[in-house]
């Protein structure tokens, strides 16, 4: 029996090897791999078969030839027809005849339309796992499959067998790197909500004893307490809603320097209990910007914070606010402290999620979140620091002028 193969068959298979190594996504590996099959087997019509992960169905991945869109839709079982037997068997079949085969399932042909008259069907395995099965019909000319025939398909079904064990073993490591990462989330944000509700119920308990006691000035400090975890609690949620969305920024119209007049507002009161200015300066070129001002408000609020964060108390600490333009198509806000500075192997890590210093005062998500919502504008974030001196931090953002969009 001759079972050489042909210059147009090793072709043909060199082919396939490559395409299977060429790291395209399995739809079209599978595609072109049943493309060549059915022109170098010379038959009418090609299918490719695989085992469904969820139901354990067999699906008809590729078809190919005259019936081929009517087959797509059909599933099998494992045993059911000659490629259900292959597949539950591991082993190969060659079906000259299928009206003598008790393994043939006539109902495919009713469904499809196609008339069958031969099968060569070879499984795809990889070690012990049976994955699908590659099927090819009726030879042209009417000649019947052979060992020949059998010895070609086996050597191509080697081949997509472990595109599809790849591309298997691919979806696997995305889903365990993404559970590894909601884990990781669940236990950082766990961890954070567990400190803020501790203050929540020690300001609780304070209230408790202020009214058996009848004591305002404890009562005071009690509902102090519970107003300021609560508003950490409420910025921790959002932080986490920017963190968690794939968003688009909302662009408007928007005037640089009221957002920082409003940040700078919004944080005197902290500014002030811990004795730290807070100066800012306003840009006559920056009072009409398109940007997305609610993202850009909340990226401010937590630089300023971290740089009022970082200013020791005593030490006459300012934080700088200062808006600039430059290569006529950016501009950058600069926040600038004279606070502890950052270690140089805290670098690094900063616009990591869940990185603080602050222990349990910190959720380490700011810089991440705001880190975020400027990508999103496509623009930059840097930092500079000295440890002792201070610290400025950059964002770099593209300048869009109304005009832009009319
Ligand atoms: N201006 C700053 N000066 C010194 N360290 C800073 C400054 N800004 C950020 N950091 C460092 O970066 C860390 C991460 O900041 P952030 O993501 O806002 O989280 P958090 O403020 O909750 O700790 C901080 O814990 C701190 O160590
Ligand atoms: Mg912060």
């Amino acid at each position: 029996m001759p079972t050489g193969l042909t210059k147009e068959e090793l072709n043909a298979l060199i082919e396939v090897g490559k395409t299977v190594n060429a790291h395209l996504d399995l739809d079209t590996v599978l595609e072109s791999v049943m493309s060549v099959t059915t022109e170098v087997m010379k038959v009418e019509a090609s299918s490719l078969v695989l085992v469904d992960d969820e139901t354990g169905d067999l699906l008809f991945h590729v078809a190919r030839g005259a019936q081929a869109e009517a087959v797509k839709p059909i599933r099998m079982k494992w045993g059911e027809g000659v490629v259900g037997w292959v597949v539950e068997s591991g082993k190969p079949a060659i079906v000259n005849d299928v009206a003598n085969d008790k393994r043939f399932y006539k109902a495919m042909d009713e469904s499809s339309g196609f008339q069958t008259r031969s099968i060569l069907c070879v499984p795809l395995v990889t070690g012990d796992r049976r994955s699908g099965a590659i099927e090819v019909l009726n030879k042209l000319g009417g000649e019947d499959f052979d060992e020949h025939d059998l010895l070609l398909c086996e050597a191509v079904a080697s081949q997509a067998a472990i595109a599809v064990e790849n591309a298997r073993l691919h979806r696997q490591m995305l889903k365990t790197e993404r559970l590894a990462a909601i884990g990781q989330t669940v236990a950082g944000t766990a961890h954070c909500i567990k400190n803020l509700l501790n203050g929540i119920h020690g300001g609780s308990y304070m209230i408790d004893r202020a009214l058996v006691k009848d004591d305002r000035a404890l009562l005071t400090r009690g509902w102090g307490m519970v107003k300021k975890n609560n508003g950490f609690l409420q910025e921790l949620v959002l932080d986490m809603l920017t963190y968690s969305k794939e968003r688009e920024p909302e662009y408007e119209l928007a005037d640089v320097n009221a957002i920082n007049q409003a940040v700078c507002e919004l944080m005197a009161q902290k500014a002030q209990d811990k004795g730290v200015t807070i100066r800012w300066e306003p840009n006559p070129h920056l009072s009409q910007v398109v940007l997305d001002s609610k993202g850009i408000r909340r990226c401010l609020l937590n630089l300023v914070s971290n740089a009022l964060d970082a200013c020791e108390p005593g030490n006459a600490g300012h934080v700088d606010v200062r808006a600039e333009v430059f290569d006529g198509d950016k501009f950058d806000i600069r926040i600038s402290d004279n606070g502890t500075g950052i270690a140089e192997e805290d670098k690094d890590k900063l616009f990591q999620v869940f990185f603080s210093t602050k222990g349990s005062k910190g959720t380490g998500l700011g810089l991440a979140v705001t880190h975020k919502i400027i990508a999103e504008h496509h623009g930059k974030i840097s930092v500079d620091s000295k440890l002792g001196e201070g610290t400025t931090f950059t964002i770099s953002l593209p300048l869009k002028r109304e005009s832009d969009f009319s």
